[in-house]
């Protein structure tokens, strides 16, 4: 039988672990699909100065990418090397020579990725991407063909393994973040610039493409409201210990009357629920139908190998596709066509809120808030304070019931003009059901 013949363009983890799946399980992959899979090229930048491990001999390696996606002996393009420049310009050459594209790249795809799928298609082309999203949890497959029969309302998830490390290390170790980061960083769990990673924008990205896949709708990622977790301090997870909650980076999507109310912030969560089980690095998706109700992906967000995984299963299901000469029977955003729609607007977002001050102590602090938040229609749950001897730099929490988040930022400039505040107070959402 003739093989699939396969281009890589990318050698680095994700690019490294695709290799060792296609060679370590060749025969497994063989006897799955009936036919084999063979490297022709592989290509990265640097690559002729480097060993890259797993390149089948008689395989073409070159530093151009052009020779990978312009080659007769390349019937499938792999775009693994991330960005949105260079990455758009092989996947739209590749597209419009007619090959089939497999991709891991979230970035790209949250942004640009339905005008490729409409690139794809004029060509009789495919383009592929599961392992954009929560790497090695097959959460595309899922919102595209095994619930495709439901109408989600909604999807709470951990998208990023480096924060969901850094926020259950200062949970489990009482550390600051800082060192922590530094922590991560040897470890190899974060990047040296972790902007990405602690800000939210990681999770941002990954957020925009699964809203797109799970509601239909364009969603573009500066749109979405996204706060990091660098404020996050040991001192917030012993006052949600004592709610009875942890804190999670939570990438949220809800369907409301308003329009779709998207968001990436840390956000308290009871003990009890099953994403506060998801510890280290792990990945966790929980997605709500109106008819199937509740179903949980859970697994390893990246990593060369679990990546890799889902890196070959769509070239799998890509290979099969040109075998068969099938057109894609499954749009990768799983609605034919996007709606272009607004968003629900973060000033009419609802939740119950965790306020956390550091205050110089003296009279009159909780009476002081208590009128800004009651001018604001903000009624208060509670009010704690921990133990501390530190009297010029006191934390202490108020919590909130459900509120406008209009009013609660009102409220929060109110109080940016008293004088007992050592830093801006930390407002954090605190959900009772995800
Ligand atoms: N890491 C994960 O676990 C993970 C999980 C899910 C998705 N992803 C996505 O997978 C993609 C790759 O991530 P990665 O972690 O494998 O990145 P990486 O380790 O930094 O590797 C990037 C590779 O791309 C090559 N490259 C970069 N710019 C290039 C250019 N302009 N022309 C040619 N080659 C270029 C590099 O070449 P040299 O090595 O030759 O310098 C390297 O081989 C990204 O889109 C990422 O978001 C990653």
């Amino acid at each position: 039988m003739q093989p699939v013949r396969i281009g890589i363009i990318g050698s680095g983890n994700v690019g490294a672990g695709t290799l060792e799946i296609l060679s370590s399980n060749a025969a497994e992959l063989q006897s799955k699909l009936g036919f084999p899979l063979q490297i022709t090229a592989v290509s990265s930048q640097n690559i002729l100065n480097k060993k890259v491990s797993h390149i089948p001999a008689g395989a073409r390696i070159t530093a151009d990418w052009r020779e990978v996606v312009f080659a007769d002996d390349v019937d499938l393009v792999c775009e693994l090397i991330g960005g949105t420049t260079t990455a758009l310009e092989i996947i739209r050459a590749a597209l419009s020579a007619g090959k089939p594209v497999v991709t891991a790249n979230k970035e790209l795809m949250a942004l640009q990725g339905s005008d490729l799928q409409a690139l794809a298609t004029a060509h009789g082309a495919t383009i592929h991407m599961e392992a954009s999203v929560a790497g090695g949890i097959p959460i595309h497959s899922v919102l595209r063909e095994g619930i495709s029969a439901d109408s989600i309302v909604g999807f709470f998830g951990i998208l990023n393994g480096t924060s969901n490390y850094i926020l259950t290390e200062i949970e489990a170790k009482g550390s600051a973040f800082e060192a922590v980061l530094a922590d991560a960083q040897k470890l190899g769990y974060a990047e040296a610039d972790p902007t990405a990673d602690v800000e939210g924008y990681d999770a941002r990205s990954k957020l925009a493409l699964l809203a797109q896949i799970a509601f239909g709708q364009k969603v573009s990622p500066t749109d979405i409201l996204c706060e990091g977790i660098r404020r996050i301090t040991p001192f917030d997870f012993e006052y949600a210990h004592t709610l009875g909650h942890t804190i999670r980076l939570v990438c949220a999507a809800r369907k409301t009357p308003a329009g779709l109310a998207l968001s990436v912030r840390p956000t308290l969560i009871p003990k009890s629920t099953i994403l506060a089980s998801v510890l280290g690095a792990y990945n966790a998706i929980w997605v709500r139908g109106a008819a199937g109700q509740d179903t949980f992906y859970y697994g390893r967000g990246a990593g060369p190998l679990p990546t890799g995984v889902a890196v070959v299963s769509d070239i799998m299901r890509a290979a099969r596709d040109l075998k068969t000469q099938s057109v894609q029977r499954c749009s990768p955003f799983s609605f034919l066509q996007l709606r272009q729609e607004a968003l629900a607007s973060s000033d009419e977002f609802t939740s119950g809120y965790y306020l956390r001050f550091r205050v110089r102590d003296t009279t009159g602090i909780i009476a002081a808030l208590c009128k800004i938040l009651a001018e604001n229609g903000i009624s208060i749950d509670a009010v704690l304070q921990l133990p501390s001897d530190d009297k010029s730099n006191l934390p202490f929490v108020i919590t909130v019931e459900h509120a406008r988040e209009a009013n609660l930022r009102n409220a929060l400039s109110a109080m940016s003009s008293l004088d007992f505040l050592v830093e801006e107070p930390l407002a954090l959402p605190l959900e009772k059901g995800v």
